[in-house]
């Protein structure tokens, strides 16, 4: 099954300026946990094994963030603090494999995911965008898994939104349903609402068979200097059937400023040990 993840973290955050200076945007807390860390329990809660950020040379703190610390260890159990050890270094990533490839150039998602080739190898793997966070009982990666493991082609997560919102996305244009998903008949970056095909969006979850990479090496740059991994997958389709799963959640648009904020109000309402408090908070306000 799926066993590898690809995280893209090299951006340069400028929308979180000036937080994001020193500290990268994916390690940006909601509430107590890196937004990075959200992405990576997604994927190892659907069993992925290996992890492999495509980085950039400044963010050590990422690398930092997933290798055990003994000495902090230590001293929460002499202090009495042992219950913090699971929150610190989750015993679930002591069996996972976590690579950091730094993206010396920022050429864009499709130039990123590519990077990871060699690690990838022949497998189908999944590919998370740690701005985007999702929330349901089934996570969305699983909700992808569930469709490639019929139909062991590509599958992408896609949400119905606003057009207004459309030109930030990724759009497919959708065919016809099969299995529970839908069968794209094209797919097109960012697009202006008039020109959309759909109002299907692209959210940041990936199934992507490994031929993914002919597609993105023979890729060219858009207008802005990226390579686009829609436009590869849109290659892609010449080939293979891609399929889109409709995803059945809350999404949270942690790359902008009022998704960020709304994901830390939604994830504190939920959480027992502040939500009264937090209730109280904003009734106040409002
Ligand atoms: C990227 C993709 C886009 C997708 C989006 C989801 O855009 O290029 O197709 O819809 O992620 O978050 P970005 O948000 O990096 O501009």
């Amino acid at each position: 099954m799926i066993k590898k993840a690809v995280l893209p973290v090299a951006g340069f955050g400028t929308r979180f300026l000036p937080a994001s200076k020193a500290t990268p945007k994916e390690m940006l807390p909601i509430i107590d946990k890196p937004l990075v860390q959200y992405a990576v329990e997604e994927a190892i809660n659907c069993g992925i094994k290996e992890i492999i950020f495509i980085t950039s040379p400044e963010k050590h703190s990422i690398k930092k963030h997933f290798k055990t610390n003994k000495e902090l260890e230590l001293r929460l159990l002499n202090s009495g603090k042992e219950g913090m050890i699971e929150k610190l270094n989750p015993k679930k990533f002591s069996e996972i494999k976590f690579y950091y490839i730094n993206q010396n150039e920022q050429n864009g998602l499709g130039h990123a995911v590519l990077q990871a080739e060699s690690v990838i190898g022949n497998n189908s793997f999944a590919v998370l965008l740690p701005d985007d966070l999702f929330l349901s009982r089934k996570s969305c990666l699983e909700q992808l898994i569930d469709i490639y493991s019929q139909t062991k082609s590509s599958v992408i997560a896609v949400n119905e939104i606003d057009l207004k919102n459309i030109h930030k996305y990724g759009v497919i244009k959708p065919g016809k349903q099969n299995l529970g998903a839908i069968e794209i008949d094209d797919i097109v970056e960012k697009p202006l609402a008039k020109d959309a095909p759909s109002n299907m969006a692209v959210g940041g979850r990936y199934i992507l068979n490994s031929t993914i990479f002919e597609h993105l090496k023979s890729t060219k740059s858009d207008k802005s200097g990226e390579i686009q991994l829609t436009d590869a997958i849109k290659s892609l389709l010449a080939n293979e059937d891609i399929y889109a799963k409709v995803y059945e959640g809350e999404k949270f648009d942690c790359g902008s400023k009022e998704g960020f904020v709304h994901a830390t109000i939604s994830l504190a309402l939920r959480d027992d040990s502040i939500s009264e408090k937090i209730k109280k908070i904003i009734q106040d306000i409002v």
